[in-house]
C-alpha cells in the first residue's frame, strides 16, 4: 500500500504541472477559438415544450470547404488539427438540436423521411456559408414530445415482481422483529426450518450481520485483503466516473486533447488499468483452492456431485442481484424522462435483447458487442474460471498432480496464448486515449477492448497466480515464510518492484514500439501484477507490512468490502442515470473529476447497501441453508464473498 499511497502523491505533482503546461498543439488558441465548436446542445426541455412542433435531434455535421481547388483558412487549420487523432474531428461537429428554432426552414418532422437529411443540409449550408463551409448531415437520432418507449406487460411484470419481493422481505423483517421480542423462543425458532428461511430475509438480521466482523487466527490473516478488495473496487468506480465523464458531449473538448498532447501518468493510468482486476480474480481462486485443500485434508472427497452442488450454490448466490440490476436496466431505465442524451437509452435495448447472456453468464462469448450491462464480463469471466478451476482442483486432488508445476504449466500456456493473440492481432498495449474513440465509448465495440481487457484468456493469468499462492498459503499455515530481516526485505523488495513496474514501465520505456514489445508487455502485465499482489499478501497474511497493514484491517474496510461485489454490480447505474439526466454538455477539468467520482463512490456503496441487504444476503444465506452447509466451508465463503 505504501507505494500506491506514495503514487497518489506523484499523480498530484504530476496533475499541477499539466495544469501550467500548455500543450504541444500546433495552432494557436486564437485559431483554435475560431473553430466551429465540436458540441453544441441546444435546451431540451423547451423544445419539448412546443407539443406538435417539439423535435429534437441528434445529429453529425461533416463539414468540408465549399471550394475544394481554394479552401478558406479555417478549413485548413480545422484540417490540420483534426489530423492528429489524439484530438477530436473538428471537421465532424456533434449537435444536439432543437429542429424548429435552430433550423427553422425545417418542415419534414420525421426522422426516417429523406426529406429530413435534406432540409437539415440546407440549413446548415447556409450557417456556414460565409465561412465558405459546407456541411453534410448524419442523423444520429430524434426525438419527439412523449415517452420514446412505451410501458408494455415486461415493464409491469418486473416491476410487480419486484415491488413484491420487496413487500415480502418487509413483512418478513415485521415479523422477525416481533418473534424477536420473546427472546427464549426466538432462540429455538432461529434453529427450525422455518425460522433459519424468515431469517435469512429479515433486514434486521442481516444488518446485523453485515456489520459483524468475524475474529478467529484464520480469519485475522486475511483481513488485509478486504481492505485492498474496497480500494480496488473504488479505483474500478472511480475510472468509470472520469470515464463517464469524457465519453459525452464536453464543453472543453481541449482540456482532453492537451491531455493526449502530453500524455502523463493519471491519463495513461485508464487505459491500461484493467489489470487491476487481475486482483479479483487471483484472490478468488486463492480461497477456492485453500478451501477444496481444507477439505482434502479433511478426507472429504471432491466428486461431480460436489462440483454441481457448489456451482449450483454460486449461482443461486449471484443471481439475484443480477436479475435485479438487468431487470432495471431491461425495463424501466429506459423510461425515466431523459435530457438530449437519451441516447444511453441503448443501454436498455442491450438488455432488452441480450438478458439471458447474463443470467447463464455466457455474455462474453454470446453477441458481446451488444453485451448487456457490460461490466459484468468480470462477473462472467469469473464465474467460468470457478467451474474449471473446481474440475481442475477435481482432478488434481484426485491423480495427486504436483500442483506448483500445474501451476508454472498453466502460466506458460497462458503467457503464450496471450502473446500470441495480441501479436496476431497487432493492438496496442493500451486502449486508445483517442476522443474520438472515447467518445461514447466506441472502443467497446471494438476487438481490442473485448479480446484484451475483457478476455478469457487475458484475464487467466491472474487465477492461475491464485491457485499457485492458494497453495503456498494453504501449505505454510503453520508457519511463516518471510522470517527473518533478510526475508522481510525482499519480501517488500518484491513485492514494491513487482507492482511498481506495472504502472512505471510503460512511462519509462515505449512498450508499443513494436508490434512485438507490445504483445509482450500485454502478456506480462497480469502475471506480474498477480504476482506482485500475492506476495504483497502473503506478507500481510504473516503480519509484516506495518502501519500499511493497520491502515488495510481497519474494521470499517471489512464491512466495506462485504459490499464490494455489490459496488461493482451497480456503479454504472448511476453513471448512465447522471448521463442521462444531464442538459448540457459537461465542463471537465481536475476538480469536476474529483467531485464525480467522490460522488459516484458514495453512491455505489449505497445503492450496494441497498442491493446487499434485499438482495445478496438473502441468496446468499439461501444458498447455504440449500445444501445445509458446514460451519467451516461457510467461513471460507464468506472470505471468497
Ligand atoms: C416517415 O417517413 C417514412 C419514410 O418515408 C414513412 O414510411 C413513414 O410513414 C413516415 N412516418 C410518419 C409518421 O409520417
Amino acid at each position: 500500500m505504501k507505494i500506491i499511497k506514495m503514487k497518489k502523491y506523484y499523480y498530484s505533482l504530476i496533475c499541477f504541472a499539466s495544469l501550467f503546461s500548455s500543450g504541444v498543439s500546433h495552432i494557436t488558441d486564437k485559431e483554435y477559438g475560431l473553430m466551429p465548436e465540436v458540441f453544441k446542445v441546444d435546451n431540451y426541455d423547451t423544445c419539448m415544450l412546443l407539443e406538435e412542433k417539439a423535435f429534437y435531434c441528434e445529429i453529425n455535421v461533416k463539414l468540408a470547404p465549399i471550394n475544394p481547388e481554394n479552401p478558406p483558412k479555417l478549413w485548413k487549420i480545422i484540417k490540420e488539427y483534426s489530423s492528429s487523432e489524439l484530438h477530436y474531428r473538428h471537421d465532424k461537429l456533434r449537435r444536439h438540436i432543437c429542429v424548429p428554432t435552430t433550423c427553422p426552414n425545417v418542415k419534414t418532422y420525421n426522422k426516417t423521411h429523406p426529406d429530413l437529411i435534406k432540409e437539415l443540409t440546407q440549413c446548415y449550408n447556409d450557417k456556414y456559408r460565409d465561412q465558405e463551409l459546407t456541411g453534410t448531415v448524419e442523423i444520429v437520432d430524434c426525438k419527439t414530445a412523449g415517452p420514446i418507449y412505451k410501458i408494455d406487460t415486461v415493464d409491469w411484470s418486473v416491476a410487480i415482481a419486484f415491488l413484491s419481493y420487496l413487500g415480502l422481505v418487509l413483512v418478513l423483517t415485521a415479523l422477525d422483529y416481533f418473534k424477536s421480542s420473546d427472546a427464549e423462543s426466538y432462540k429455538v425458532f432461529k434453529e427450525s426450518k422455518r425460522g433459519k428461511l424468515l431469517v435469512a430475509f429479515s433486514i434486521i438480521n442481516n444488518w446485523k450481520k453485515l456489520r459483524s466482523i468475524p475474529s478467529g487466527p484464520d480469519f485475522e490473516r486475511l483481513k488485509p485483503v478486504q481492505g485492498l478488495r474496497v480500494y480496488m473496487s473504488i479505483m474500478v468506480v472511480i475510472v468509470h466516473a472520469i470515464l463517464a465523464q469524457v465519453a459525452i458531449p464536453v464543453s472543453n473538448p481541449k482540456f482532453l486533447e492537451d491531455m493526449n498532447d502530453s500524455p502523463d501518468l493519471l491519463s495513461n493510468f485508464p487505459k491500461r488499468a484493467v489489470f487491476i482486476l487481475s486482483f479479483h480474480f487471483m484472490m478468488s481462486s486463492w480461497m477456492l483452492i485453500t478451501s477444496l485443500l481444507v477439505k482434502h485434508d479433511r478426507n472429504e472427497i471432491i466428486d461431480l456431485k460436489f462440483i454441481i452442488k457448489s456451482i449450483i450454490k454460486r449461482y443461486v448466490r449471484f443471481i439475484l442481484t443480477i436479475a435485479v440490476v438487468v431487470g432495471f436496466y431491461a425495463t424501466w431505465l429506459r423510461h425515466i424522462p431523459y435530457g438530449p442524451f437519451f441516447s444511453v437509452c441503448e443501454e436498455s435495448d442491450k438488455c432488452r435483447k441480450n438478458w439471458w447472456a447474463n443470467f447463464l453468464f455466457i455474455q462474453n462469448h454470446y453477441d458481446r458487442y451488444y453485451m448487456c450491462h457490460i461490466i459484468t464480463w468480470y462477473l462472467s469471466v469469473d464465474m467460468q474460471y470457478y467451474i474449471i478451476g473446481l474440475f481442475l482442483f477435481m482432478i488434481i486432488l484426485r491423480k495427486k498432480i504436483n500442483i506448483p508445476v500445474t501451476v508454472c504449466f498453466l502460466l506458460i500456456i497462458n503467457f503464450i496464448f496471450a502473446f500470441w493473440d495480441h501479436w496476431r492481432h497487432g493492438y496496442s498495449s493500451a486502449l486508445s486515449g483517442e476522443p474520438e474513440e472515447i467518445y461514447k465509448v466506441v472502443f467497446n465495440k471494438k476487438a481490442q477492448w473485448h479480446d484484451h481487457f475483457a478476455s478469457y484468456h487475458g484475464n487467466a493469468a491472474g487465477y492461475i497466480v491464485g491457485i499457485g499462492f492458494g497453495y503456498v498459503y494453504h501449505k505454510n499455515k503453520d508457519q511463516k515464510i518471510f522470517i527473518g530481516l533478510k526475508k522481510k526485505l525482499a519480501w517488500t523488495i518484491l513485492s514494491v518492484c513487482l507492482l511498481g513496474a506495472t504502472i512505471v514501465v510503460p512511462q519509462i520505456i515505449d512498450v508499443d514500439a513494436t508490434n512485438t514489445l507490445s504483445a509482450l508487455w500485454v502478456a506480462l502485465t497480469r502475471p506480474l501484477f498477480s504476482l506482485g499482489m500475492g506476495i504483497f499478501v502473503l506478507g500481510l497474511s504473516e503480519g509484516l507490512g506495518g502501519w500499511v497493514k493497520d491502515c488495510l484491517s481497519w474494521s470499517p474496510l471489512y464491512v466495506l468490502g462485504k459490499l464490494s461485489y455489490c459496488v461493482y454490480l451497480c456503479h454504472t447505474v448511476f453513471q448512465t442515470l447522471r448521463i442521462g439526466f444531464m442538459r448540457s454538455p459537461g465542463y471537465i477539468s481536475y476538480y469536476t473529476m474529483l467531485d464525480t467520482s467522490a460522488s459516484d463512490v458514495l453512491l455505489a456503496f449505497v445503492g450496494a447497501l441497498f442491493l446487499s441487504l434485499f438482495f445478496e444476503m438473502p441468496s446468499n444465506e439461501l444458498a447455504n441453508n440449500m445444501f445445509g452447509t458446514k460451519k467451516i466451508e461457510k467461513k471460507i465463503e464468506k472470505k471468497t464473498n
